[in-house]
């Protein structure tokens, strides 16, 4: 035998010296959840070891991740039912607690990356990202306005990169000018751009109280059947003026993340979603799976498949890892 692969195995030290993939804190973006009030803490239940913070806590913990080296944050607002309504209007309130709350962790924290959440599901008594008409069908075009606004109210608090994550034709483009108009041209925009009707999202649906009232959201979110469509959601929100391409869910799709590293010169992220963290957790609880391993795998596989950022729940416990 001339050639014997294992040769290039059979010490820690040359398998680190030819590791293609290396995964590191720089590279994660950390989602939270925002309650109302204070001095509040509460676990997400079918997410162990995620919580919903107030305002106060979340500096404690965003203070725990920089010390840690994760440096971005998605950060995502829990909103009472009081609140909601057919058009999201509390989302662009002036009295939101979630705009005053990323005013003042910006401002505590300017060297934090933070980026904000915009689709109507969490403010919206339909449980849906665009605006529902009697017969039940979202609408597109009446929903951009809304997006528009709620955007421009977050751009407003001195965030770093909007996410849009609602899926609507055209919302990169409308969501680009209402922020030029504004004098918000640095303002990032990370589009959920191959966003699947997935069956993984159900953790933050129980997180945020946001899951639709009737129906499914196939309508706007792709069929997890289709690869190529995703070329065509990318390319319109590259063009639409997008900084970064999001895939979504993440270890169901590698090869979707692939396809997006390979077409595109923008950085492709990945969020590893709710049920993706939800099942290893659960594995792992039950002595299944080693939770540690099967996490560093897991990530490791999605900025193989060509990532170049991250979102996941595990974070902050990776980054403990990699720390040593
Ligand atoms: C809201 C939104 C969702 C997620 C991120 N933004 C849920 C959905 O589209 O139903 C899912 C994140 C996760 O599961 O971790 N539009």
């Amino acid at each position: 035998m001339l050639r014997r692969p294992r040769r290039n195995r059979k010490s820690a030290v040359i398998r680190g010296m030819i590791e293609e993939t290396r995964l590191s804190t720089k590279d994660f973006m950390y989602p939270l959840f925002l309650l109302e009030g204070k001095n509040k803490k509460v676990e997400v239940d079918s997410m162990p070891g995620i919580y919903r913070f107030s305002q106060d806590n979340m500096r404690a913990e965003i203070e725990q991740c920089l010390e840690l080296g994760v440096k971005s944050f998605d950060i995502f607002p829990v909103v009472a039912e009081k609140y909601k309504d057919k058009e999201a209007t509390y989302s662009y309130d002036p009295d939101f607690f979630y705009l005053k709350a990323l005013r003042e962790l910006k401002e505590e924290f300017p060297e934090a990356c933070i980026m904000t959440d915009v689709a109507m599901d969490p403010y919206s008594v339909d449980g849906h990202d665009g605006l529902v008409d009697e017969d039940g069908k979202i609408l597109n075009d009446e929903s951009l306005e809304i997006l528009g606004s709620m955007a421009l109210a977050q751009a407003e608090t001195g965030i770093d990169i909007i996410g849009p994550s609602d899926m609507m034709d055209g919302r990169v483009e409308f969501i680009r000018e209402v922020l030029d108009e504004s004098g918000y041209e640095d303002t990032s925009i990370m589009s959920y751009s191959a966003k699947y009707a997935s069956a993984f999202y159900g953790p933050f649906r129980d997180a945020l109280d946001s899951a639709p009232k009737f129906g499914d959201k196939k309508t706007y979110q792709m069929d997890p059947a289709n690869l190529r469509e995703a070329m065509i959601e990318a390319e319109l929100d590259e063009e639409e003026g997008a900084d970064f391409l999001m895939v979504k869910p993440a270890l169901a799709y590698l090869d979707v993340i692939k396809l997006l590293r390979d077409n595109f010169d923008v950085p492709i992220a990945a969020y590893n979603v709710s049920g993706e963290y939800a099942m290893v957790k659960a594995a792992a609880q039950k002595g299944w799976i080693d939770g540690e391993r099967a996490m560093m795998e897991s990530l490791l596989s999605i900025k193989r498949a060509g990532a170049k950022v991250i979102l996941t729940y595990f974070a902050k416990e990776a980054a403990q890892i990699l720390k040593g």
